[in-house]
Protein backbone atom coordinates (compact mmCIF):
# COMPACT_ATOMS: atom_id res chain seq x y z
CA UNK A 1 0.00 0.00 0.00
CA UNK A 2 1.39 3.41 -0.88
CA UNK A 3 1.95 5.85 1.98
CA UNK A 4 2.39 9.35 2.73
CA UNK A 5 5.85 10.91 2.53
CA UNK A 6 4.74 12.51 6.24
CA UNK A 7 6.02 9.72 8.19
CA UNK A 8 9.56 8.75 6.52
CA UNK A 9 10.30 12.30 6.15
CA UNK A 10 9.85 13.28 9.75
CA UNK A 11 11.73 10.38 10.77
CA UNK A 12 14.39 11.12 8.89
CA UNK A 13 14.49 14.46 10.16
CA UNK A 14 14.99 13.31 13.55
CA UNK A 15 17.55 10.97 12.86
CA UNK A 16 19.76 12.87 10.22
CA UNK A 17 19.67 10.98 7.27
CA UNK A 18 18.06 11.59 4.17
CA UNK A 19 15.11 9.43 1.83
CA UNK A 20 15.75 9.44 -1.70
CA UNK A 21 13.16 9.99 -4.33
CA UNK A 22 13.87 8.51 -7.40
CA UNK A 23 12.39 9.54 -10.05
CA UNK A 24 10.28 6.65 -12.81
CA UNK A 25 10.09 6.53 -16.34
CA UNK A 26 8.71 2.82 -16.74
CA UNK A 27 8.17 -0.49 -15.35
CA UNK A 28 11.96 -1.34 -15.36
CA UNK A 29 12.54 1.76 -13.74
CA UNK A 30 9.96 1.18 -11.15
CA UNK A 31 10.44 -2.35 -10.57
CA UNK A 32 14.81 -1.51 -10.10
CA UNK A 33 14.18 1.18 -7.70
CA UNK A 34 10.68 -1.07 -5.31
CA UNK A 35 13.44 -4.09 -5.00
CA UNK A 36 16.23 -2.06 -4.41
CA UNK A 37 14.20 -0.21 -1.24
CA UNK A 38 13.21 -3.40 -0.63
CA UNK A 39 16.50 -5.26 -0.27
CA UNK A 40 18.20 -2.31 1.45
CA UNK A 41 15.51 -2.14 3.96
CA UNK A 42 14.77 1.76 3.16
CA UNK A 43 11.35 3.95 2.78
CA UNK A 44 11.61 5.41 -0.69
CA UNK A 45 9.46 7.88 -2.79
CA UNK A 46 8.90 7.24 -6.57
CA UNK A 47 8.99 10.68 -8.10
CA UNK A 48 6.58 11.49 -11.45
CA UNK A 49 7.01 14.25 -13.08
CA UNK A 50 4.57 15.63 -15.47
CA UNK A 51 6.31 14.53 -18.87
CA UNK A 52 7.06 11.54 -17.56
CA UNK A 53 3.16 10.80 -16.62
CA UNK A 54 1.99 11.64 -19.64
CA UNK A 55 4.61 9.18 -21.32
CA UNK A 56 3.16 6.64 -19.27
CA UNK A 57 -0.08 6.77 -20.44
CA UNK A 58 -0.72 8.70 -17.70
CA UNK A 59 -1.42 9.24 -13.84
CA UNK A 60 -4.19 6.30 -13.37
CA UNK A 61 -1.89 4.06 -15.48
CA UNK A 62 1.24 4.32 -12.98
CA UNK A 63 -0.88 3.98 -9.67
CA UNK A 64 -2.12 0.59 -11.07
CA UNK A 65 1.47 -0.31 -12.15
CA UNK A 66 3.32 0.60 -8.53
CA UNK A 67 0.31 -0.42 -6.74
CA UNK A 68 0.32 -3.79 -8.50
CA UNK A 69 4.28 -4.24 -8.47
CA UNK A 70 4.23 -3.57 -4.38
CA UNK A 71 1.46 -6.11 -4.06
CA UNK A 72 3.50 -8.68 -6.38
CA UNK A 73 6.81 -8.19 -5.66
CA UNK A 74 6.01 -8.35 -1.90
CA UNK A 75 7.30 -4.95 -1.10
CA UNK A 76 6.80 -4.00 2.72
CA UNK A 77 8.57 -0.74 3.13
CA UNK A 78 7.34 2.67 2.83
CA UNK A 79 6.63 3.42 -0.64
CA UNK A 80 5.45 7.26 -1.32
CA UNK A 81 4.57 7.60 -5.42
CA UNK A 82 5.08 11.80 -5.72
CA UNK A 83 4.35 14.27 -8.63
CA UNK A 84 7.17 15.93 -8.76
CA UNK A 85 7.17 19.63 -9.67
CA UNK A 86 3.90 19.58 -10.48
CA UNK A 87 1.33 22.58 -11.81
CA UNK A 88 -2.31 22.97 -9.19
CA UNK A 89 -3.88 20.83 -12.11
CA UNK A 90 -1.33 18.06 -12.33
CA UNK A 91 -1.23 18.23 -8.57
CA UNK A 92 -5.44 17.74 -8.46
CA UNK A 93 -5.03 15.04 -11.43
CA UNK A 94 -2.36 12.66 -9.00
CA UNK A 95 -4.63 13.52 -6.25
CA UNK A 96 -8.06 12.06 -7.93
CA UNK A 97 -5.83 9.18 -9.36
CA UNK A 98 -4.29 7.77 -6.36
CA UNK A 99 -0.71 9.29 -5.30
CA UNK A 100 0.10 9.41 -1.65
CA UNK A 101 2.14 12.23 -2.34
CA UNK A 102 2.21 15.60 -4.65
CA UNK A 103 4.49 18.60 -5.46
CA UNK A 104 3.54 21.78 -5.73
CA UNK A 105 6.03 24.07 -7.63
CA UNK A 106 4.84 27.60 -7.52
CA UNK A 107 8.26 28.82 -7.34
CA UNK A 108 7.94 30.49 -10.30
CA UNK A 109 4.59 32.73 -9.12
CA UNK A 110 4.96 36.02 -7.12
CA UNK A 111 5.34 34.47 -3.39
CA UNK A 112 1.54 36.08 -2.60
CA UNK A 113 0.40 33.73 -5.42
CA UNK A 114 2.82 30.52 -4.39
CA UNK A 115 0.82 31.07 -1.00
CA UNK A 116 -2.38 31.30 -2.46
CA UNK A 117 -2.37 28.05 -4.24
CA UNK A 118 0.03 26.21 -1.36
CA UNK A 119 -2.60 26.93 0.93
CA UNK A 120 -5.27 25.43 -0.96
CA UNK A 121 -3.69 22.23 -1.49
CA UNK A 122 -2.14 22.30 2.13
CA UNK A 123 -6.27 21.92 3.39
CA UNK A 124 -6.90 19.11 0.25
CA UNK A 125 -3.98 17.08 1.39
CA UNK A 126 -4.27 17.05 4.95
CA UNK A 127 -8.07 16.18 4.53
CA UNK A 128 -7.14 13.12 2.54
CA UNK A 129 -4.51 12.02 4.52
CA UNK A 130 -1.43 12.76 1.87
CA UNK A 131 2.01 14.65 1.67
CA UNK A 132 2.33 18.05 -0.24
CA UNK A 133 5.81 19.43 -0.88
CA UNK A 134 6.11 22.99 -1.94
CA UNK A 135 9.17 25.04 -3.42
CA UNK A 136 10.36 28.37 -2.98
CA UNK A 137 13.87 29.82 -5.44
CA UNK A 138 13.21 27.91 -8.66
CA UNK A 139 15.83 25.15 -8.93
CA UNK A 140 18.36 25.58 -11.83
CA UNK A 141 18.40 23.78 -15.04
CA UNK A 142 15.75 22.06 -17.08
CA UNK A 143 13.28 19.77 -16.16
CA UNK A 144 10.20 19.17 -18.81
CA UNK A 145 11.06 22.09 -20.29
CA UNK A 146 10.79 24.30 -17.05
CA UNK A 147 14.18 26.45 -17.18
CA UNK A 148 15.43 27.80 -13.49
CA UNK A 149 18.85 29.59 -13.20
CA UNK A 150 19.84 28.06 -10.10
CA UNK A 151 18.38 30.70 -7.40
CA UNK A 152 18.72 30.86 -3.83
CA UNK A 153 15.42 30.74 -2.06
CA UNK A 154 14.40 33.98 0.53
CA UNK A 155 14.83 31.97 3.75
CA UNK A 156 11.55 34.72 4.95
CA UNK A 157 9.42 33.39 2.40
CA UNK A 158 10.83 29.46 2.74
CA UNK A 159 8.97 30.71 6.56
CA UNK A 160 5.66 31.87 5.20
CA UNK A 161 5.39 28.65 3.08
CA UNK A 162 6.66 26.52 5.32
CA UNK A 163 3.92 27.69 8.08
CA UNK A 164 1.02 27.01 6.15
CA UNK A 165 1.56 23.65 7.15
CA UNK A 166 3.21 21.71 4.32
CA UNK A 167 4.72 18.30 4.32
CA UNK A 168 8.12 19.33 3.19
CA UNK A 169 9.69 21.93 1.38
CA UNK A 170 11.90 22.63 -1.52
CA UNK A 171 14.58 25.55 -0.98
CA UNK A 172 16.58 26.74 -3.96
CA UNK A 173 20.44 26.38 -2.69
CA UNK A 174 22.43 26.63 -5.78
CA UNK A 175 21.36 23.39 -7.04
CA UNK A 176 20.39 22.20 -10.84
CA UNK A 177 18.70 19.54 -12.08
CA UNK A 178 21.15 17.75 -14.25
CA UNK A 179 24.76 17.60 -14.63
CA UNK A 180 26.50 20.22 -13.14
CA UNK A 181 28.71 22.23 -14.84
CA UNK A 182 32.06 22.48 -14.73
CA UNK A 183 31.94 26.23 -13.41
CA UNK A 184 29.27 25.41 -10.63
CA UNK A 185 29.63 26.93 -7.64
CA UNK A 186 28.39 24.08 -5.55
CA UNK A 187 25.54 24.01 -2.74
CA UNK A 188 25.10 27.79 -0.72
CA UNK A 189 25.38 26.11 2.79
CA UNK A 190 24.91 29.55 4.05
CA UNK A 191 21.47 29.82 2.54
CA UNK A 192 20.44 26.31 3.45
CA UNK A 193 21.47 27.26 7.73
CA UNK A 194 19.18 30.32 7.38
CA UNK A 195 16.46 28.21 5.94
CA UNK A 196 16.86 25.58 8.31
CA UNK A 197 17.05 27.98 11.34
CA UNK A 198 13.47 29.74 10.24
CA UNK A 199 11.65 26.30 9.48
CA UNK A 200 12.95 24.80 12.42
CA UNK A 201 11.56 20.80 12.01
CA UNK A 202 10.26 20.70 8.74
CA UNK A 203 11.76 18.36 6.35
CA UNK A 204 13.84 20.09 3.56
CA UNK A 205 14.05 18.83 -0.10
CA UNK A 206 17.59 18.85 -2.28
CA UNK A 207 16.36 18.87 -5.83
CA UNK A 208 19.17 17.80 -8.54
CA UNK A 209 20.50 15.03 -6.65
CA UNK A 210 22.85 13.90 -9.60
CA UNK A 211 26.65 14.91 -9.53
CA UNK A 212 26.41 16.91 -5.80
CA UNK A 213 30.01 15.53 -4.23
CA UNK A 214 29.26 12.99 -1.67
CA UNK A 215 31.20 15.63 1.06
CA UNK A 216 27.81 18.03 0.18
CA UNK A 217 25.58 15.32 0.40
CA UNK A 218 26.22 14.85 4.37
CA UNK A 219 26.62 18.73 5.16
CA UNK A 220 23.45 19.30 3.24
CA UNK A 221 21.61 16.85 5.75
CA UNK A 222 23.41 17.63 9.07
CA UNK A 223 21.91 21.08 8.22
CA UNK A 224 18.15 19.25 7.26
CA UNK A 225 17.68 17.96 4.58
CA UNK A 226 15.48 14.89 4.69
CA UNK A 227 14.48 14.31 1.13
CA UNK A 228 17.16 13.74 -2.02
CA UNK A 229 16.03 14.02 -5.55
CA UNK A 230 18.02 12.02 -8.67
CA UNK A 231 16.69 11.67 -11.63
CA UNK A 232 19.37 11.90 -14.13
CA UNK A 233 21.71 9.80 -12.45
CA UNK A 234 19.69 6.84 -13.09
CA UNK A 235 19.06 7.70 -16.73
CA UNK A 236 23.13 8.06 -17.19
CA UNK A 237 23.59 4.48 -15.63
CA UNK A 238 20.77 2.71 -17.78
CA UNK A 239 22.15 4.51 -21.27
CA UNK A 240 25.98 3.27 -20.31
CA UNK A 241 24.81 -0.02 -19.33
CA UNK A 242 22.50 -0.06 -22.42
CA UNK A 243 25.46 0.82 -24.85
CA UNK A 244 27.87 -1.26 -23.67
CA UNK A 245 25.66 -4.51 -24.27
CA UNK A 246 25.00 -3.05 -27.73
CA UNK A 247 29.08 -2.00 -28.89
CA UNK A 248 29.86 -5.46 -27.39
CA UNK A 249 27.72 -7.02 -30.20
CA UNK A 250 25.36 -9.13 -27.20
CA UNK A 251 22.03 -7.73 -28.74
CA UNK A 252 22.94 -9.82 -32.15
CA UNK A 253 24.30 -13.22 -30.34
CA UNK A 254 21.63 -16.19 -29.55
CA UNK A 255 18.39 -14.11 -27.97
CA UNK A 256 20.16 -11.18 -27.03
CA UNK A 257 17.44 -9.12 -28.71
CA UNK A 258 14.70 -9.93 -26.54
CA UNK A 259 13.77 -7.25 -24.40
CA UNK A 260 14.01 -9.31 -21.20
CA UNK A 261 17.59 -9.16 -21.72
CA UNK A 262 18.36 -6.19 -23.51
CA UNK A 263 16.85 -4.06 -20.79
CA UNK A 264 18.79 -6.14 -18.03
CA UNK A 265 22.03 -4.65 -17.75
CA UNK A 266 20.55 -1.15 -17.13
CA UNK A 267 17.96 -2.66 -15.07
CA UNK A 268 20.99 -3.62 -12.93
CA UNK A 269 22.75 -0.55 -13.46
CA UNK A 270 19.71 1.22 -11.72
CA UNK A 271 19.91 -0.91 -8.89
CA UNK A 272 23.20 -0.48 -8.10
CA UNK A 273 22.91 3.54 -8.40
CA UNK A 274 19.95 3.84 -6.06
CA UNK A 275 21.29 1.28 -3.74
CA UNK A 276 24.82 3.43 -3.67
CA UNK A 277 22.73 6.70 -2.82
CA UNK A 278 20.38 5.11 -0.21
CA UNK A 279 23.54 4.21 1.64
CA UNK A 280 25.12 7.67 1.30
CA UNK A 281 22.10 9.05 2.23
CA UNK A 282 21.99 6.89 5.59
CA UNK A 283 18.30 5.19 4.67
CA UNK A 284 19.46 2.08 4.75
CA UNK A 285 17.77 -0.06 7.21
CA UNK A 286 15.61 2.68 8.51
CA UNK A 287 12.11 1.38 6.70
P1 LIG B 1 18.59 15.35 -11.17
O1 LIG B 1 18.02 14.94 -12.48
O2 LIG B 1 19.63 16.39 -11.31
O3 LIG B 1 19.03 14.20 -10.35
O4 LIG B 1 17.40 16.07 -10.37
C1 LIG B 1 16.28 15.35 -9.99
C2 LIG B 1 15.26 16.20 -9.37
O5 LIG B 1 15.53 17.11 -8.63
C3 LIG B 1 13.85 15.89 -9.64
O6 LIG B 1 12.99 16.83 -9.10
Amino acid sequence: MLVSAKEMLNKAKAGHYAVGQFNINNLEWTKAILLTAQECNSPVILGVSEGAGKYMCGYKTIVGMVNGMIEELGITVPVALHLDHGSYEGAMKCIKAGFSSVMFDGSHYPIEENIAKTTELVKLTNELGLSLEAEVGAIGGEEDGVVGTGECADPNECKMIADLGVTMLAAGIGNIHGKYPANWAGLSFETLAAVSEKTGDMPLVLHGGTGIPADMIKKAISLGVSKINVNTECQLAFQEATRKYIEAGKDLEGKGFDPRKLLAPGFEAIKATVKEKMELFGSVGMA
